[in-house]
């Protein structure tokens, strides 16, 4: 039983309603700008190539797909996150209405998501970097510039690059630097003039030639390159998180959340559909630098090197999101006694959670050198995926649990749209490849080791109910 027991629901919304200085000021514009801050990034710059490999130029479909996915569970993220604005996202939400068990499981899963995240970005950031060194003549001996089995037949160690800016956006983050808002539109502003320059710079040198055959691979190629490029909308889940920050969360989360995924979806049709007519998309496999290589191979060589240059800016922040995430998710589970206390205390001099910053900063860097980016951009997907699944289980449950609950937004069509946002979801999971499963079980069996062996025993709410002398999983049927 006492897997089953959470938080009071209450208590979370009474805290988040204490007042902790965050003032009302978002409108529909800003989280716009917020989610395509946190989405464009490695998915469009990189993850297209091998995208356009296994699609071909039918990828523009498996991007639909993705963002309908997407659009779905971003629907049950709103309705949450407007009914219980808490930090933590989804571990927080679920620790109110699945219980303990699943919390926990969420949260070892949302470790694997933006801790590999970063390490994937991270991967992405450096094939950009180093396109833009060979623009100045700069090459980094090959050992140094990959993953081991990331280039096919040259022998690689490791992602130096890679390894570096993970470490540097560690140091920054470890010190209190954070995004701001200004730099946050800045950079938006950088990355959607880079990409809106490409389709301008790139529609003049499409050949229709190369969009024939257009689904070479069929439906199976469709989807399976939508459950790889559904990276590419990962990070909209950033807009439910500013929920206690919107005027009006009724209204503007859903524009925001709605707004920046289709923003981003009309975009990406638009790249990949010039990307795969200037290139045969053959020629994509094994590259890094896909967008950059379409102009280069369209010789506008000096646009190549500003999309460059784009592409490393834009990804630097989605790092830096991403790996905030990470350490506020490993922040939450710890100060709720599931992992060491240690890890929620907070460096005297800067106010950041230091030792769990470096420590995961540490940990993914290394992942990010030596772990291949398609490995690591398939089990993002895959944690990412089972994650929205819970979200809308979520959702169905605290809509039956508690009606009563004042919701802000209200996920249309339920159950119908949270059942909906399961299939989409567990469709492009299925198309993942078997190792990504393997390595999925593997992690979540790990997870459910730690929990029986140490986390339940040291979990906050056990501590209590032995404190308050009540049995163990009465509460979970208190709420
Ligand atoms: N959507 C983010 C990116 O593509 C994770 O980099």
């Amino acid at each position: 039983m006492s897997l089953f027991r959470t938080k009071s629901i209450d208590a979370m919304i009474a805290s988040s309603q204490k007042p902790n200085g965050l003032k009302k000021v978002l409108g529909p514009l800003d989280l716009i700008l917020m989610g395509i801050g946190a989405i464009i990034g490695t998915g469009i710059f990189v993850i297209t190539g091998t995208g356009a490999v296994t699609a071909g130029p039918a990828l523009i479909l498996s991007f639909v797909v993705a963002a309908v996915a997407c659009g779905f569970a971003a629907l049950c993220y709103a309705e949450f996150s407007s009914t219980v604005p808490v930090a933590g996202s989804i571990y927080a939400y679920s620790y109110a209405t699945l219980g303990e068990f699943v919390a926990w499981m969420i949260g070892w899963d949302l470790m694997l998501e933006y801790g590999l995240a970063t390490s994937a970005v991270s991967a992405g950031w450096s094939g950009y970097f180093q396109s833009l060194m060979a623009g100045f003549g700069l090459h980094l001996p090959v050992a140094l510039s990959a993953a081991p089995g990331a280039v096919p037949g040259a022998v690689t160690y490791c992602n130096l690059p890679a390894l570096v800016i993970m470490l540097a956006i560690t140091a920054m983050l470890s010190i209190g630097v954070r995004e701001t808002k200004r730099i946050n539109n800045l950079m938006v502003a950088i990355k959607v003039t880079v990409v809106v320059l490409f389709i301008v710079v790139g529609m003049r040198h499409v050949q229709p030639a190369n969009w024939h055959p257009f689904a070479p691979f069929g439906y199976g190629g469709v989807l399976s390159a939508a459950s790889l490029v559904f990276f590419a909308f990962i990070g909209f889940d950033a807009v439910s998180s500013a929920a206690e920050e919107v005027k009006r969360p009724g209204r503007d989360l859903p524009i925001g959340i709605i707004g920046s995924l289709a923003c981003c979806t009309i975009l990406y049709i638009a790249v990949s559909a010039i990307m795969t007519g200037i290139v045969p998309y053959q020629q994509f496999l094994g590259i890094d630098h896909p967008v950059s290589l379409a102009l280069q191979y369209a010789k506008e060589h000096w646009f190549a090197g500003f999309v460059d240059l784009g592409a490393i800016l834009g990804m630097t922040t989605v790092i830096l999101v991403m790996c905030y995430g990470q350490t506020r998710i490993v922040f939450a589970m710890s100060r709720d006694g599931l992992l060491p206390r240690k890890f929620s205390t907070i460096h005297p001099k800067f106010g950041t959670p230091f030792l769990t910053t470096w420590s995961v900063g540490i940990l993914f860097s290394i992942i990010g050198a030596v772990v291949p980016l398609s490995v690591l951009a398939e089990l993002v997907n895959i944690g990412t995926l089972a994650a929205f699944c819970l979200v809308a289980v979520a959702v169905i449950v605290l809509r039956k649990k508690r009606p009563d609950l004042p919701r802000a937004f209200h996920c249309p069509g339920v159950p119908a749209v949270p059942s909906l946002a399961i299939a989409f979801c567990l469709v492009l999971m299925a198309y993942l490849k078997p190792i990504t499963w393997i390595a999925f079980g593997v992690w979540l069996a790990l997870g459910a080791f730690v929990y029986f062996a140490y986390a339940r025993h040291k979990s906050v709410l056990q501590t209590e109910a032995t404190e308050q002398g009540y049995e163990v999983g009465e509460r979970a049927w208190k709420n």
